[in-house]
C-alpha cells in the first residue's frame, strides 16, 4: 500500500482531489465511488474550486456512494444524501440522474442492496473510490467482524460508530440511526483505484493497524493491503502509529518525476 504523510488534511486533500481531477481529466466519463462524514470535506472542496476556477468538467461522471443511514429521509440533514448535495452536487455540474447513493428508505432492503450491485456493475464498475476510516478501522460503514468479501447489505452500526457520529445529531446518539446499508468490503475492493484519507491522531491507531498490522476482519480497512493500487492519504498526527513512516516520506519525497501527483 502507497502511504502518503502530508503536513495537514488540507495538504492531503489537495491530492486526493488532483487524483480524482487527473482521472477525470483522462476518462470524462469515470465513475467514482464517494465517501461523506467530516474527511472528504476539504477534498470536495478542492474539486469544487477546481470545477469552478479551472474548467474541471465533471458532466460525464457518474458517483456512487458508499452508504446511508436506514429510516433517514433523503431531506433529513444528516442523511447522506443531503450531506452529498450540500457538500459537493450542488456546487458541481454531475447530472443529478447519475449519482447513486443506496436507499435507506426502501421498504426491501436486500432488493435495494442487489440493485445498488447491479448499477454498479451496469456503470462498469468504480474507477475509483474515496474512502475514510472509522477509529474502529471501518470503511462505509463495514465494521469490524465484517466479512472482507461481502457485497452491499445492511449493518447494525457499532455503540462506538454511533457515538463518533453522535456530534452530527447535536451529540444525542439516540438519534443516531441503528443500521445502514453499505457497499460491502468486496464491492470496494473491486474498486480499480483506492484512496484512504484519514486525519487527526484519534485515526492513527486505525491507520497503524490497516497499513501495517495483519489483515483480519477486526480492521476492515486491513483488506486494502489486497489491493493492487491502494493509496493511502494522510496527515502528521494521523501517522504516529506508524512503525515505517520515515521510509513512507522517503519513498515520497524521492518519486520519479513520472509518477508525481
Ligand atoms: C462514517 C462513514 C465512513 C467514514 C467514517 C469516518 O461513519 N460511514 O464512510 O469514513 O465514518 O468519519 P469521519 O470522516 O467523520 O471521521
Amino acid at each position: 500500500m502507497e502511504i502518503i504523510i502530508q503536513p495537514t488534511p488540507e495538504a492531503a486533500s489537495v491530492i486526493a482531489a488532483r487524483l480524482i481531477a487527473r482521472l477525470v481529466r483522462e476518462k470524462p466519463t469515470a465513475v467514482l465511488g464517494l465517501a461523506t462524514g467530516s474527511t472528504p470535506l476539504a477534498t470536495y472542496r478542492e474539486l469544487i474550486r477546481l470545477h469552478q476556477t479551472e474548467g474541471l468538467d465533471l458532466s460525464a461522471v457518474t458517483t456512487f456512494n458508499l452508504d446511508e443511514y436506514v429510516g433517514l429521509p433523503p431531506e433529513h440533514p444528516q442523511s447522506y444524501h443531503a450531506f452529498m448535495q450540500e457538500n459537493l452536487f450542488r456546487h458541481v455540474n454531475i447530472p443529478a440522474a447519475r449519482t447513486h447513493i443506496p436507499n435507506g428508505m426502501a421498504k426491501d432492503i436486500p432488493w435495494e442492496c442487489a440493485r445498488y450491485e447491479d448499477a454498479i456493475r451496469g456503470a462498469g464498475g468504480i474507477d475509483l473510490q474515496l474512502l475514510g476510516i472509522g477509529s474502529d478501522g471501518h470503511i462505509g460503514f463495514n465494521e469490524p467482524t465484517s466479512s472482507l468479501a461481502s457485497r452491499t447489505r445492511i449493518k447494525t452500526l457499532t455503540e462506538r460508530t454511533r457515538q463518533d457520529n453522535a456530534r452530527f445529531f447535536d451529540g444525542d446518539i439516540a438519534q443516531v440511526p441503528m443500521h445502514c446499508v453499505t457497499m460491502g468490503v468486496g464491492t470496494i475492493m473491486e474498486s480499480r483505484a483506492v484512496v484512504l484519507l484519514a486525519f487527526g491522531e484519534n485515526k492513527a491507531h486505525a491507520i497503524a493497524e490497516a497499513c501495517e498490522g495483519p489483515i483480519t476482519a477486526m480492521n476492515p480497512a486491513s483488506i486494502l493491503q489486497m489491493h493492487p493500487t491502494a493509496k493511502t492519504v494522510i496527515d502528521e498526527p494521523a501517522s504516529t502509529a506508524l512503525r515505517k513512516r520515515d521510509y513512507y516520506r522517503y519513498v515520497f519525497d524521492n518519486k520519479p518525476q513520472w509518477q508525481r501527483v
